[in-house]
């Protein structure tokens, strides 16, 4: 049995190419993609390295819905036997199914999503007690692997180019909840303008989408209450 697959070529203007591949069991978008590269068209550009969900590299549209490609098994998306394979939206197109991800690692650096530490090396071993309320929330948003599917699910980044979006606002999130970071509310003057946390319209398309499992509206509505309390504290 073949697989029908449209594939995107080009840049910002281009066309579907179709191609037809062969199924196999427990075949993955990410093995479709590199077939027709190495069997049928070898100037086809795409991005993986991992293949095992641990890279974020590998995102693309999937019949209109951003996915990481390697973790997701054709049965499971392929309708009436057929793919349509894109490049992620909101993010400027290289070629084929490649995106340029700058601006949207840039956004993290707008952030200031780098740990911020104020010890030095004479100092003893921070402890963050596991089961603190902060350490829990830093558990559930720090496994983001930064493959930009909840960004390019994101109608507000759509709309509002400059918004910082739910992977940037996630990595914040984390580290507004690490006791060791020592660069609020610096971080909170950072993300609390009009393309920080206050634009998203918590449509949850990152949560529902985010492979990893991470919610990151949840993170954007603890900044907002963050940056509220920052506000009638004065230190905004
Ligand atoms: S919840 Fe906010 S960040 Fe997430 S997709 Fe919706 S608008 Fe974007
Ligand atoms: S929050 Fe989830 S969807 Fe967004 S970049 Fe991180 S792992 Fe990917
Ligand atoms: S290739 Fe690394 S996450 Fe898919």
């Amino acid at each position: 049995m073949n697989l029908t697959v449209r594939v995107w070529r080009g840049a910002a203007s281009g066309e579907f190419q179709p191609f037809e591949v062969p199924r196999h069991a427990s075949q993955t978008v990410l093995d479709v993609v590199t077939h027709i590269q190495r069997a049928l068209d070898p100037t086809l550009a795409y991005r993986y390295a991992c293949r095992v969900g641990m890279c974020g590299s590998c995102a693309m549209t999937v019949n209109g819905v951003a996915r990481w490609t390697c973790r997701t098994h054709v049965d499971k998306v392929a309708a009436d036997g057929a793919l349509e394979i894109g490049p992620l939206r909101n993010l400027p197109v290289i070629r084929d199914l490649v995106t340029d991800m700058s601006g949207f690692f840039d956004k993290w650096a707008k952030a200031r999503g780098r740990f911020e530490g104020s010890k030095t090396r004479d100092d003893d071993f921070a402890k963050v007690e596991p089961q603190s309320p902060q350490r829990q929330q830093v558990d559930a948003a720090i496994e983001c692997i930064g493959c930009g599917v909840c960004y390019a699910s994101c109608d507000v980044v759509g709309w509002n180019p400059d918004y910082l979006g739910p992977a940037a606002l996630n990595r914040a999130w984390t580290l507004e909840n690490d006791v060791r970071d020592a660069s609020n509310p610096e971080r909170l003057r950072a993300i609390a303008g009009d393309a920080g946390c206050h634009a998203c319209h918590t449509h949850v398309s990152c949560s529902e989408r985010c492979p990893k499992h991470i919610a990151p509206t949840a993170g954007i509505a603890g900044l907002k209450r963050a940056v509220a309390r920052a506000a009638l504290r004065g230190e905004l």
